[in-house]
């Protein structure tokens, strides 16, 4: 492996030595508590940008007074160690502090590298002082979506805790899935979602799935286009067993679930619909709902058994019909409402 720059006196040497080859150092900073794949496509475009990159990393006592008492989970030699030994890293400086203003100040990176939400205006209003002064370049990267540290603590402080195992069936583009998965994460719902199951090849919920690091699988169908055929209701069945699955949630999952998934999951088999039921059952309640001419419509989760949408009824969220409201409108409405209701009665119903 090349040297890599340890401290500011070597990532200085460096920056010294780019300019004078006429070439850019690129610097970003974080805490890289835990490394995972989200963090090394950053740093790899990150380092795309210039010739060089230097990450400033939070101290142990920088980490824990911004993430709390128990981070970081590993130590600032540890966590330098790791980041020197990317392809993409040629150099990390440890610092003190919440933030890299000083650093910054003292290395004056020609470009500096941020990831997420931020514009250049949303900046630390001391680090953008610290970067117009040294004249240096901001550029925002796009963060990958669904890996995240605090999302793979999640998922092992469940695996430790053994939290309720949920499985999900959709057909669709698993918003539902996505609001029960960010519960999840951000520790209002303790449960796991440890299985994605889907009748359509190319689901968006598939790769949603995926992108949190969850399992994700197509069953296919069988033949009749509407109907999920006595083999893949098995295998359906098959696999959430396996999986050891203790609550199975059709979100958006638009076959009719017939047995063995009815008697292998009694009592553990939910669905959310797009209706007050027993309103509007079936396809496109939304739909039904406005040429009904009803004032206010909503949505049920409710338990799956053979009469489609007629389970019995666990929660229901109301959400009122707009006079200017056409299918499109309304059916977001009602899957903002779903979004809250979904993961509140899942929560609900694991504590029995
Ligand atoms: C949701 O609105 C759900 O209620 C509906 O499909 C949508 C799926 O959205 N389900 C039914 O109509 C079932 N009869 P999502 O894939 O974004 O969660």
């Amino acid at each position: 492996m090349r040297p890599k720059a340890t401290d500011l006196t070597t990532a200085q040497a460096l920056r010294a030595k780019l300019e004078a080859a006429g070439q850019k150092l690129v610097f970003t900073n974080g805490c890289f508590d835990l490394l995972h794949a989200g963090h090394v496509r950053y740093l790899a475009e990150a380092r795309a940008l210039g010739d060089a990159l230097v990450i400033g990393l939070n101290s142990d006592a920088s980490v824990r007074s911004l993430k709390g008492e128990g981070r970081p989970l590993n130590s600032e030699a540890d966590r330098l160690e790791v980041l020197n030994a990317l392809e993409a890293v040629d150099g990390t400086v440890i610092f003190e502090g919440d933030r890299a203003t000083d650093l910054i100040a003292a290395l004056r990176p020609h470009i500096y590298a941020k990831g997420g939400d931020y514009t250049p205006e949303s900046l630390h209003e001391g680090e953008k002082a610290a970067l117009d002064a040294a004249g240096t370049e901001i550029q925002i990267l796009s963060l990958v979506p669904g890996k995240s540290t605090s999302g793979t603590i999640a998922k092992m402080a469940a695996d430790d805790a053994s939290f309720p195992r949920i499985g999900v069936l959709g057909s669709g583009t698993g918003s539902n899935f996505v609001a029960l998965q960010e519960a999840i994460l951000v520790g209002s719902l303790k449960a796991e979602v440890v299985l994605v199951l889907s009748d359509v090849s190319d689901a968006k919920i598939l790769d949603r799935a995926r992108n949190y690091g969850i399992e994700a699988i197509h069953v296919p169908p069988g033949d009749h286009p509407n109907r999920f055929s006595a083999a893949a209701q098995k295998e359906t069945h098959d696999r959430l067993k396996a999986a050891r699955v203790d609550l199975v949630v059709c979100a958006g999952f638009m076959k009719v679930v017939k047995e063995p998934l009815l008697s292998g999951f009694a009592g553990k088999l939910i669905n959310i619909h797009p209706s007050l039921l027993p309103k509007f059952k079936g396809l496109e309640a939304w739909k039904q709902a406005l040429e009904a001419g009803v004032p206010e419509t909503g949505c049920t989760v409710h338990h799956v058994c053979a009469g489609i949408d007629e389970g019995a009824i666990i929660a229901q969220a109301k959400v009122p019909v707009l006079a200017d409201d056409t299918a499109t409108t309304l059916h977001a409405r009602i899957q903002e409402a779903e979004h809250q209701l979904l993961p509140k009665a899942v929560g609900e119903l694991l504590k029995i």
